[in-house]
């Protein structure tokens, strides 16, 4: 399979970060079931991005590609035009996507200038795909 191939890469981050996204992980309903070798392979894998004030983050409707977690700032989650939620740091979004491969199922806009950290489908598939060939090959 070609995901067997994929060279994953580690972006070095400050302590403060690698705590924060661990939680922000642990925390989301969706990827706390991983294993904590998934987790800790995601946080390492995930690279820093900054959009400005103002700027669309997701657009619902969209085919997704990446998921993040807000290290600084405020993003605002809306749906249809209606607000659904504000996001605060230490919050994982745009997971559904990638998870049930569907398009974007809402809209995320910065409130505010925002820091992020980003891993893309590619990155999270190989992680998923890479531990569940080693729990085969155990068998
Ligand atoms: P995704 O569908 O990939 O892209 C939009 C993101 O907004 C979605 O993943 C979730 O992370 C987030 N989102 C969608 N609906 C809600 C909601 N009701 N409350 C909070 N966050 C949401």
């Amino acid at each position: 399979n070609q995901l067997t191939h994929v060279t994953l890469t580690n972006y070095s981050k400050s302590e403060e970060s690698r705590e924060l996204i661990q939680k922000a992980l642990l925390e989301n309903d969706f990827m706390k079931h991983l294993e904590v070798s998934q987790i800790l392979t995601i946080m390492d894998c995930m690279y820093p991005t900054t959009l400005a004030q103002g700027c669309c983050v997701i657009q619902e409707g969209d085919d997704g590609s990446t998921v993040y977690v807000l290290e600084e700032g405020l993003v605002e989650v809306t749906k249809g035009g209606q607000k659904l939620c504000t996001i605060e740091p230490g919050k994982v979004f745009g997971e559904l996507a990638i998870l049930y491969n569907c398009t974007r199922t809402a809209t995320v806009t910065a409130l505010t200038d925002i820091k992020l950290w980003a891993i893309d489908r590619q990155g999270f598939q190989t992680i998923m795909m890479r531990t569940g060939l080693l729990k085969h090959s155990n068998y």
